[in-house]
């Protein structure tokens, strides 16, 4: 059974079913979401491979084949229909814009899909709904997002918001949150933290953040986030690593005490992906479902769906490794007689290389292991996604290599694009930049860049030129 099955056999049925992966159904064969692209502004549906399956991102490929896509619609998949369509303008923030359909390519049952990589002012919205609990009724939620692109801006959520996009006060809000946003301070550690988003606070407990210990944030690069409210004088936090194990409870007990409006709750059954319910959208987050419920649901039931959410093994192997291939996982070994046992690999979100073997460290061998990408800017080139940051991506900045999210901007593309070539050193491949085509990734003082001979930096120098720029393609590191 899929997430929906789950709960709907528990009595406490979906009324909401958001996902660019896969069906959360195991009867649903409808489109997914609608992705729009900017050379002619034609819009399609992009639906699954088969009926309760995976999404069809070969579909997304072809339809934005030279161009861009952005992310228009997000379809639900319960009978609801509650869609979420890009969000207008609130009291907090102006209108948003839809995600790049392509800046968070990610594996899921095997398949190559796409999840939804917010950066700052993009948001999704439903304000006229079907079933979604309003004024005091219980419901449920959850959503699998990434602990790994994240920030402290108001407010990543997933959820129960206002109609009107305005903040209507205390308890018009029941959504999930994550980020580093730590509203009652101190907080427990950096996070990020699954929140509830209950309006002005985001809540770890009933009484705010750092009373509750137990709230210790999580990093995972997929994290199950879940939150449920009975509306009266209840409500509950669990989290979890959506690539393995069962979900954690950080909060289970009374409404929040920090002023009135709480208990009863007064949720108005909008529905906001992405931004706070009055369209704060400074906030950065990754999403790849969710759903919300009808009802209370059963800790049984979330255990269940956790479970399913296991067994879909986001982010794991492709398959194919160790080759230039796109969907491919590999690590680049350097070619200098000085570092033939150093990888390029990131670290401190720069790109750096550093010896890796056998017995390194488990965050060491992912981070010297990358996911084989078609070029960002153009297809024929290749982009490099952090194995353990889904949808970073290796770009160059101030010649600079670096590993950061894709915004979906032309120059990120760009910077992110590179075009294999014979190693110019006789082995393996050289990477020439796309935007810069006179320049090769390059190590140089164990710090990567793209360079040539001609140029006026350090690591322009001709000295190991082509040795520095001559990279072999091998296994991945990571487990
Ligand atoms: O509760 C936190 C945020 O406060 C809400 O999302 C927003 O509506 C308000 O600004
Ligand atoms: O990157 C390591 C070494 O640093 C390179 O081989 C050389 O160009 C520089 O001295």
């Amino acid at each position: 059974s899929l997430p929906c099955d789950i709960y709907g056999a528990a009595g406490t049925p979906c009324v909401a079913a958001h996902s660019t992966t896969r069906a959360l159904y195991a009867a649903y064969n409808g489109p997914l979401y609608q992705v729009q692209r900017a050379s002619d502004s034609a819009r399609t549906n992009i639906g699954l491979l088969a009926a309760g399956g995976y999404a069809n991102a070969a579909a997304q490929d072809s339809f934005c084949a030279g161009t861009t896509c952005l992310i228009t619609e997000i379809y639900d998949q319960s009978p609801r229909h509650n869609d979420l369509t890009i969000e207008g303008p609130g009291g907090a923030g102006g209108q948003d814009t839809g995600v790049p359909a392509d800046a968070l390519p990610v594996t899921a049952g095997g398949h190559q899909v796409y999840g939804a990589s917010f950066s700052g002012r993009m948001g999704y919205r439903d304000n006229t709904t079907s079933g979604v609990a309003v004024n005091g009724q219980p419901e449920g939620m959850y959503m699998i997002t990434s602990g790994t692109h994240v920030n402290d801006r108001c407010c990543f959520d997933y959820g129960n918001a206002e109609t009107n996009n305005l903040d209507t006060g205390n308890g018009h809000m029941d959504a999930l949150n994550f980020g580093t946003e730590c509203w009652f301070q101190p907080c427990n550690g950096t996070g990020p933290w699954v929140q509830a988003d209950l309006e002005n606070g985001l809540f770890q407990s009933s009484a705010g953040g750092s009373q509750n210990t137990a709230n210790t944030g999580t990093k995972f690069p997929f994290v199950t986030a879940l939150l449920k409210n009975n509306g009266q004088n209840f409500f509950a936090l669990k989290d979890g690593n959506a690539q393995s194990g069962s979900l954690r409870t950080t909060y289970s007990g009374p409404e929040p005490t920090t002023g009135s409006g709480y208990a009863p709750m007064h949720q108005e059954g909008a529905i906001v992906l992405g931004t706070g319910g009055d369209n704060s959208n400074g906030s950065i987050g990754s999403f790849f479902e969710g759903v919300m419920t009808a009802g209370l649901p059963t800790d049984a039931a979330d255990n269940a769906v956790q479970a399913n959410v296991v067994s879909v093994g986001y982010g794991g192997p492709t398959g194919t490794t160790g080759s230039l291939t796109a969907g491919s996982e590999l690590s680049l070994r350097a070619t200098t007689a000085c570092c033939t046992g150093d990888y390029l690999r990131h670290q401190n979100d720069s790109a750096v290389i550093s010896p890796v073997s056998s017995g390194s460290s488990t965050v060491d061998k992912s981070d010297a292991t990358w996911i084989v990408r078609k070029g960002l800017a153009d297809a024929s080139c290749v982009s490099f996604e952090s194995r353990n940051y889904p949808g970073d991506f290796l770009r160059h900045f101030n010649f600079k290599v670096q590993r950061q999210p894709m915004d979906g901007s032309a120059a990120f593309r760009a910077d992110a694009t590179f075009c294999p070539v014979a190693g110019k050193n006789g082995q393996g491949t050289s990477f020439r930049s796309y935007n810069y085509p006179t320049k090769y990734l390059r190590h140089y003082n164990f710090s990567v860049y793209i360079a040539d001979t001609s140029g006026t930096n350090a690591w322009d120098s001709a000295t190991s030129y082509n040795d520095d720029t001559s990279w072999v393609a091998g296994q991945p590191w990571a487990p």
